[in-house]
C-alpha cells in the first residue's frame, strides 16, 4: 500500500475526494444599522454585519470564488408574529437589495426561518407552548416570496415544519417565483451544536427547547423518511445538519438520493474545532481542512462552514 504513497505527487493522482473553494457556502450574520462590524464571543473571526459590511465581506467571498453565502437576519424587533421575517423592508430583504447590486455571480441563499424574528425564539407560532405548525407555514411561505421577490437565488427551510417545502413551493410558483430553488435543511436534528449560533443571531429558545420540531440525534432512519418527503414536496437540494457528528447520515442519504446534497458543518463544529487551534492544541490549516475532506467524503457535494473563507485560501 505504500508504494502510491510515497511521494506527493502519487498521493495526489489517486486522491479519492477533492475540496474545491466552489463547494463551500459562507454563512452570514446581517444585522441593523451602518458601520457596524460586532465580533461573535463564541465564533471569533465571524460578525454581526451592517448591510454595508456585509456588501464587503461578499465582494471578499466572491474573489474567493466561494460557492455562495447564506444569510440570516437579526432584525429591529422581534414579536410574536415574527413579522421581520416576512416584512418587505426587513433586514434580509434589504441585504438581498445591497448584495444583488452591488456583487455579480454570487449566489445569496437565505435561511428561511422565524426564531430570529420571534420574541420568545421559537421557530414559529407558539399556541399552549408549542409551535403550531400550519400557522407557521404561512409565515415561512411569506418570509420565502419575500426573499425572492428581494433577489435570493435560493431559499433553505431550517425550521422543520411538516409540509414546509410543499408550502413554500406553492407560494414561490403562484407568485411567479418558479425558477426559485429550493435548498431543504431536510434532516436537521435538535442538536447542542446550535449553541454558538444561537448567541451570534440572538435565537435561543426563551422556553423549552426545539425537540417538538427538530430531529432526535438518536434516529437514522427517520432522516431518511423526513429526506423523502421533502423531495416529494419539491425541494431541489437537500440538507443534513450538523456535519461531522452526522456523517453516517450523510452518506446513507448520498445513497439513497440522487439531489444534490449539502451538509452544515455547525457553529459548535467550527467553536470546538477554533477553540483547539487557538489553544494550540490542533494544527490550524490540517484540522480544517481534514474535518472538509470528512465531510466530502461521507457523500456531501457542497459545505455550508464558517471556514470557507479560510479554507478557500488554503486550496
Ligand atoms: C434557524 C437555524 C439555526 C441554525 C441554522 N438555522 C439555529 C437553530 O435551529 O437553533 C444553526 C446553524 C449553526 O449552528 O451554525 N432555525
Amino acid at each position: 500500500m505504500r508504494r502510491v504513497r510515497s511521494s506527493a505527487a502519487l498521493r495526489s493522482l489517486v486522491r479519492e475526494t477533492r475540496l474545491a473553494p466552489e463547494q463551500f457556502i459562507l454563512p452570514l450574520f446581517v444585522c441593523p444599522g451602518e458601520g457596524v462590524r460586532r465580533e461573535i464571543g463564541s465564533m471569533p473571526g465571524n460578525f454581526q454585519l451592517s448591510v454595508d459590511e456585509l456588501v464587503k465581506e461578499c465582494e471578499q467571498a466572491k474573489k474567493l470564488g466561494i460557492g455562495g453565502v447564506i444569510l440570516f437576519g437579526i432584525p429591529e424587533v422581534k414579536d410574536e408574529m415574527a413579522s421581520g421575517a416576512y416584512a418587505e423592508s426587513g433586514i434580509v430583504q434589504r441585504a438581498l437589495h445591497a448584495i444583488k447590486s452591488a456583487v455579480r455571480d454570487l449566489s445569496a441563499i437565505t435561511d428561511v426561518c422565524n426564531c430570529e424574528y420571534t420574541s420568545h425564539g421559537h421557530c414559529g407560532y407558539v399556541v399552549n407552548n408549542d409551535v403550531d405548525n400550519d400557522t407557521t407555514l404561512d409565515w415561512l411561505a411569506k418570509s420565502a416570496v419575500s426573499h425572492a421577490r428581494a433577489g435570493a437565488d435560493v431559499v433553505a427551510p431550517s425550521d422543520m415544519m411538516d409540509g414546509r417545502v410543499a408550502a413554500i413551493r406553492k407560494a414561490l410558483d403562484a407568485n411567479g417565483f418558479t425558477n426559485t430553488p429550493i435548498l431543504s435543511y431536510a434532516a436537521k436534528y435538535a442538536s447542542a451544536f446550535y449553541g454558538p449560533f444561537r448567541e451570534a443571531a440572538q435565537s435561543a429558545p426563551q422556553f423549552g427547547d426545539r425537540r417538538s420540531y427538530q430531529m432526535d440525534p438518536a434516529n437514522r432512519r427517520e432522516a431518511m423518511r423526513e429526506i423523502e418527503l421533502d423531495v416529494e414536496e419539491g425541494a431541489d437540494m437537500i440538507m443534513v445538519k450538523p456535519a461531522m457528528p452526522y456523517l453516517d447520515i450523510i452518506r446513507m442519504a448520498r445513497d439513497r438520493f440522487d439531489l444534490p446534497l449539502g451538509a452544515y458543518q455547525v457553529s459548535g463544529e467550527f467553536s470546538m474545532l477554533e477553540a483547539a487551534i487557538r489553544n494550540g492544541w490542533l494544527d490550524r490549516n490540517r484540522a480544517i481542512l481534514e474535518s472538509l475532506t470528512s465531510i466530502r467524503r461521507a457523500g456531501a457535494d457542497f459545505i455550508l462552514t464558517y471556514f470557507a473563507r479560510e479554507a478557500a485560501q488554503l486550496l
